[in-house]
């Protein structure tokens, strides 16, 4: 059997799967982010440890399988900066990739000759290099203690295997990566000051990272070796667990982020567009993805502040596609990246009178994120990418309402997958899967089964085209005004 952990922003998942990949049984614990300032995101990780520990044992204790375990993959929610010190301790809690507190540095890098042309992408306050520029002007006592930088996944692999090791497609998203040629740039480590004995080892996602080390084995009651692979960064993990590795194949996710994810065929860079640029966790292949900084955390702020379940929210609307109401929401909470690239925007409704009732709320957040995905799709398009037909991950995805109104906000249908709820669990379970058998990648990263597909509602495409255009036309107004 084969082990996916999927460490993400809310909590970590499991996913163990058998010899053909097919799900055997999966479970998750949660953990808290802490904001301890506006704008700054963090998490401590030993939380993770102690989540992936207790969800181990869950799995073990339900599935006698386990013990036949071969292989594991670990994706993580991208960008984190887990600073350890010469003894592989953590020197602070992680920085997580919607903490926003380096914006200033992250337009200085940004602004450096060269940096946009060898990582391929903008230097977004989320990355990882204008973080440890931060901290080397803030906590200067820490920064020069750091012996090691890893990214959340690579963490949870040094965890397991004892070895500094990361894949390529989470180090791509540092701003240290040389994104074309998949290696550390000295360029870039120099413009961010920092050391190349400070980055972990590189490998390919599908590639051995190392070994489960004897001490897990043991607790874990498990006897032969287990290959811990290279892992992903989420994004390309789901793809991987979607079968996205061509052209023309791509999802849409719903989760704390919204994503808007095409495999090329080839490194077609467009730092312009606010696209991200990204290496596959397949070897030789890279993808490119718009990122909305706040998707279910849009409508989970809503239901926070109005007392109210998400789940009920979505279900109260029915589940006829309504045309667009008069409220529009401006999806930027926590700022945007795609296609706006501005750490500093907030969120926005417009539209309100007094027989607003909450549920036209709700349908405007749904709406402005939808408006949000279209941005990327626009971008991604301007790029050349095709995307004929996507399919929907993540946890809003259960929203039948939502997903027919992205579907028909985008203009393209929306597949939702059987074992949809895995994503990036399943696709970090081919990884391991793929490292310890040695087997091509193409034979394990195949296209899920379909559950059903949603087509677009052409009956108010119009309409939702022409509130898009008046979603667009929010940005400019509200950006001065603030
Ligand atoms: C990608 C990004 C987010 C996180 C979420 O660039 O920042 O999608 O990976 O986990």
């Amino acid at each position: 059997t084969f082990l996916g952990i999927d460490l993400g922003t809310s909590g970590v998942r499991l996913l163990l799967v058998d010899e053909d990949g097919q799900p055997i049984g999966a479970t998750e614990r949660s953990y808290h982010a802490a904001h301890p300032h506006p704008g700054w995101s963090e998490q401590d990780p030993a939380d993770w440890i102690a989540a992936l520990e207790e969800a181990v044992a869950e799995l073990r204790d339900q599935f006698p399988q386990f013990s036949a375990l071969r292989g594991i993959g670990v994706a993580g929610h991208m960008h984190g900066a887990t600073l350890l010190d010469d003894a592989g301790r953590p020197l602070r809690p992680c920085i997580l990739w919607n903490d926003t507190r380096s914006h200033a540095q992250a337009a200085r890098l940004d602004a450096k000759d060269q940096v946009r042309a060898i990582s391929g992408n903008i230097v977004f306050p989320g990355f990882t290099a204008p973080k440890l520029e931060w901290v080397r002007e803030n906590e200067p006592e820490i920064y020069a203690k750091i012996a090691k930088v890893l990214l959340p996944a690579a963490y949870l692999n040094f965890y397991l295997t004892g070895e500094y090791v990361a894949d390529m497609s989470d180090s791509a998203g540092t701003s240290w990566l040389d994104v074309g040629n998949r290696t550390w740039s000295d360029t870039l480590l120099d413009a961010g000051n920092m050391r190349r004995d400070q980055m972990p080892r590189l490998v390919e996602g599908t590639e051995e990272a190392g070994r489960l080390r004897p001490a897990l084995l043991d607790n874990w009651g498990l006897n032969g070796a287990v290959t811990v692979a290279g892992g992903a960064g989420d994004n390309a993990a789901a793809a991987c667990g979607i079968g996205a590795q061509n052209e023309g194949q791509g999802f849409v996710s719903l989760g704390t982020s919204g994503v808007l994810l095409s495999a090329r065929d080839g490194y077609h860079p467009a730092p312009e567009t606010a696209l991200h640029t990204f290496c596959h966790a397949i070897p030789g292949r890279w993808y490119q993805m718009g990122v909305m900084l706040s998707a279910t955390d849009s409508l989970n702020w809503l239901a926070r502040i109005t007392g109210k379940n998400p789940v009920e929210m979505t279900t109260e609307l029915g589940g006829t596609l309504q045309k667009p109401g008069s409220v529009r929401y401006l999806p930027y909470l926590s700022g945007e990246r795609t296609p706006h690239n501005d750490a500093e925007i907030r969120g926005s409704f417009t539209g309100l009178a007094t027989d607003t009732s909450r549920a036209d709320l709700t349908r405007a957040v749904l709406e402005g994120v939808a408006f949000g995905l279209r941005d990327s799709f626009e971008a991604l398009v301007a790029t050349d990418a095709k995307l004929n037909q996507l399919i929907a991950i993540g946890g809003g995805s259960a929203s039948r309402y939502w997903i027919e109104l992205i579907a028909t906000t985008l203009g393209v249908p929306l597949s939702l997958p059987k074992s949809g709820e895995f994503g990036a669990a399943l696709g970090a379970a081919r990884l391991g899967m793929t490292a310890a058998t040695g087997a091509a990648p193409d034979s394990i990263m195949t296209i899920p089964e379909v559950r059903k597909t949603i087509q677009p509602n052409y009956y108010h495409r119009n309409e939702f085209e022409d509130a898009y255009i008046r979603f667009r036309a929010a940005y400019p107004a509200i950006k001065v005004s603030q």
